[in-house]
């Protein structure tokens, strides 16, 4: 497995490559969630590349960029594991070496969701995604359901920029109580975590309210606010948006309808987690 830290040299590395290039970026502190992207990209690729990034525009500024977890070491044996073919892990001056005057932000869609609380977050992540996908120069790109905004985000960009890089979007993988994998997990305390399956818990009950047939929004999203309030104490938990929308224009939906998705984020202590389904 190849190591590269610049880009020069990732440029270099990527003329001796052959057939399908499968690309994973990611921010490191890797878990079961990033490696069933690699896998995937091994069953479809000829060759892998993770990149390894914490991406510093994508962070506002009182949100936890120093706190973030990092681990090389430990990413880079999982990578191994993973039969990953090469690691890009840059620094931050490699990526940024001066004043960014482009950025590339993806309208609207943006600022819904986790936008209203987040708004720069995701023009940090087009930009960068669109900086690593010209260095990487991928056939394919995956990405997690678990941030299910962002792919749709990454999406159309893609498609509005006319990027030949196909986006594969993969199911999202959870701990045995439901939890959804993230590296966020790390900072929740031990009451935190047995509370945190609720934001699951919800989703399974909305969907099983709206396969016996209830399809009015309003009514589902009570019900999984209810469900929220009734088993996380204030202390720990504040509920930041329950919603449910089209998934691609991200336009709330009333009457929903099969193929509508419910996302959901809620602060648990210091972690602010996410999860979504799709129905
Ligand atoms: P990061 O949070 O490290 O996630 C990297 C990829 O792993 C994303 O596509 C994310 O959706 C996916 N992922 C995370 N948890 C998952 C889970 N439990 N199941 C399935 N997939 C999961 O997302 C980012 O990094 C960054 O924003 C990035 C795209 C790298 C840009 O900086």
């Amino acid at each position: 497995m190849e190591i590269i830290k610049t880009i020069e040299e990732l440029k270099k590395y990527r003329k001796t490559t052959e057939g399908k290039v499968g690309f994973v970026p990611t921010m490191g502190h890797l878990h079961d969630g990033h490696l069933s992207l690699m896998k995937a990209a091994r069953e479809e690729c000829n060759n892998v590349i993770v990149s390894i990034f914490v991406n510093p525009t994508q962070f506002g500024p009182n949100e936890d960029l120093d706190a973030y977890p990092r681990d090389f070491e430990r990413d880079k044996r999982l990578c191994e594991g993973g039969s990953v073919d090469c690691i890009f892990y840059p620094d931050v001056d490699e990526m940024y070496p001066r004043e960014e005057l482009t950025i590339v932000r993806v309208e609207r869609i943006t600022q819904k969701l986790c936008g209203k609380t987040r708004p720069t977050h995701f023009q940090g992540v087009t930009t960068v995604v669109a900086k690593l996908f010209n260095i990487v120069q991928p056939d394919i790109a995956y990405f997690g359901q678990k941030d299910l905004q962002q792919s749709i985000v990454i999406k159309r960009m893609a498609e509005d920029l006319n990027m030949d890089i196909k986006i594969k979007v993969c199911p999202i993988v959870r701990e045995k109580d439901g939890l959804a994998m993230s590296s966020r997990n790390s900072y929740l305390k031990e009451n935190e975590r047995k509370a945190a399956p609720v934001l699951y818990e919800s989703l399974q009950k909305a969907k099983g309210l709206f396969e016996k047939g209830e399809n009015n929004a309003d009514k589902i999203k009570e019900t999984i606010r209810n469900n929220i309030e009734d088993k996380v104490k204030k202390e720990i938990g504040n509920i930041d948006y329950i919603e449910i929308f089209d998934t691609e224009n991200i336009d709330d939906v009333k009457k929903i309808k099969k193929g509508n998705a419910i996302a959901l984020a809620v602060f648990i202590g210091k972690a602010r987690l996410i999860d979504n389904i799709i129905l």
